[in-house]
């Protein structure tokens, strides 16, 4: 009955999605745990390129089931217009998508709300989806949950209370009655769309573990985005690391067998917050047209540096990861020599761990050591001892360092330019 969680071991975008896409097809349910329509997951699939935000990659693979858990905040306008968008291009979600009863709602205001703090200088360069905001009521235990937003009276009754707990604020955007007004717009629609997907999806999922099937955990975003251990406050309000798995779906910790880390084959970083690799000028440009480094769900463009192997140590300790899925190796083609971070200086002494204070961790400099490069078009290749030998040792000393297995090597975007190391050992 194993669960195998696959998170991302950097800033997100790391290419989460085509793995999980590689990997549903061996599972029989995947599951969003964490985070909202703050996600950008692209999947190429049958030639056709998707864009999902708020449902999970496993939608794309016909025999998966596929859970938003009770981890997660969800827009109800966000969620129809992504199941109806793939209902048009021909990926059906009826009977096989399923969101928890407990998951938050995002409502208008708590887009406002975000909107407003980030206009106002806050500064964190978030999504704008209002993903915090939602998290902050959950917390402030005034959040409504689906199973509250399914109940008009619980639901109208949630939302007075909250907009007059949030007047003093939101009152600087809009009169309280607009803002009220856009609240219940079109709610009748939103509820009776988003009904028939709801369940107690804990249970849903006890069930499936019972009968001995295969749970795909999907993170969104990435371990240094992680509201406990990421690069504080510059995070997103949820745990995208492995331990957020069994809370955010409702699952036993001990159902968890395997934690895949996936990591580009460099860094890259959306938003603001510190950046220890961080790469500026000419090589910079470079690696973010070669690998398209334009956000999914925002279009900003990334912030690109090299591989950190600090950081990484610190994903993998926080995530128990298991097993590596380095991407976007065929980006790297025709960089030399490709710099890695070994170590951090701070202060005049040498950092091994990744620190904790936001001062150190804008303040640390990178000790890089130089790796030779590689080069040719290595997208076609499917056997790792088919790879340039330059670009196999790249990646055996990302293994040996880390002391982790490579599993999987992504080089090109579809499924099909993937390399399979080993994937048996990968489910744990
Ligand atoms: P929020 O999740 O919208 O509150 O944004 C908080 C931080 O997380 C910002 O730096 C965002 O750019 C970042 N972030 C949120 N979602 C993603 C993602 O899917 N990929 C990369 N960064 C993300």
């Amino acid at each position: 009955m194993p669960a195998l969680v696959v998170v991302g071991a950097q800033w997100g975008d790391e290419g989460k999605g085509k793995i999980v896409h590689c990997l549903a097809e061996e599972a029989d349910c995947v599951v969003r745990y964490q985070g909202g329509n703050n996600a950008g997951h692209t999947v190429v699939s049958g030639g056709k390129t998707f864009a999902l935000h708020l449902i999970p990659s496993g939608i794309l693979v016909r025999r998966a089931h596929n859970v938003i858990g009770n981890g997660l905040v969800l827009s109800p306008r966000s969620f129809m217009e992504e199941v109806s968008a793939l209902n048009k291009r021909g990926i059906r979600s009826k009977g096989r998508l399923h969101v928890s009863l407990m998951a938050h709602v995002i409502l208008p205001y708590h887009i406002m709300l975000d909107i407003l703090r980030e206009d106002g200088g806050r500064g964190l360069g978030t999504t704008r989806r209002g993903i915090g905001p939602c998290y902050e009521d959950k917390v402030a235990r005034i959040g409504v949950r689906v199973c509250d937003y399914l109940e008009p009276d619980t639901f109208k009754a949630l939302v007075d209370q909250n907009l007059r707990i949030r007047a003093a604020e939101l009152s600087r955007m809009k009169p309280l009655s607009a803002i009220r007004e856009e609240v219940f717009a079109d709610y009748a629609r939103l509820r009776g769309f988003l009904a028939p997907f709801c369940r107690d999806t804990s249970v849903f999922l006890a069930e499936h573990l019972a009968k001995g099937r295969r749970l795909l955990m999907e993170s969104a975003q990435g371990a240094m985005l992680d509201l406990d251990f990421g690069t504080y406050p510059f995070v997103t309000s949820s745990n995208p690391i492995a331990g957020g798995a069994a809370v955010g779906a409702g699952i036993a910790p001990s159902a968890i067998r395997g934690v895949l880390g996936v990591t580009k084959a460099y860094t890259t970083r959306v938003g603001l917050g510190p950046f220890p690799t961080e790469m500026e000028g000419r090589m910079a440009s470079r690696l973010r047209e070669i690998g398209h480094e334009y956000g999914t769900t925002t279009g900003r463009p990334r912030r690109i540096g090299w591989l950190d192997l600090v950081q990484l140590r610190a994903a993998a300790r926080t995530s128990g990861i298991t097993s590596l899925a380095i991407t976007k190796l065929d980006t790297l083609s025709g960089t030399d020599p490709i710099k890695v971070c070994v170590a951090y200086r701070y202060k005049g002494k040498r950092v091994e761990e990744f620190p904790a204070s936001r001062r150190a961790q804008m303040e640390c400099e990178p000790i890089y050591e130089n790796i030779p490069g590689f080069a040719g078009d290595i997208q076609s290749v499917r056997r790792f001892a088919d790879l340039p030998v330059r670009a196999r040792r790249y990646v055996l000393e990302v293994e040996k360092r880390l002391k982790l297995p490579v599993a999987i090597v992504s080089v090109g975007k579809s499924r099909e330019e993937t390399i399979y190391r080993d994937r048996r050992s990968v489910w744990g």
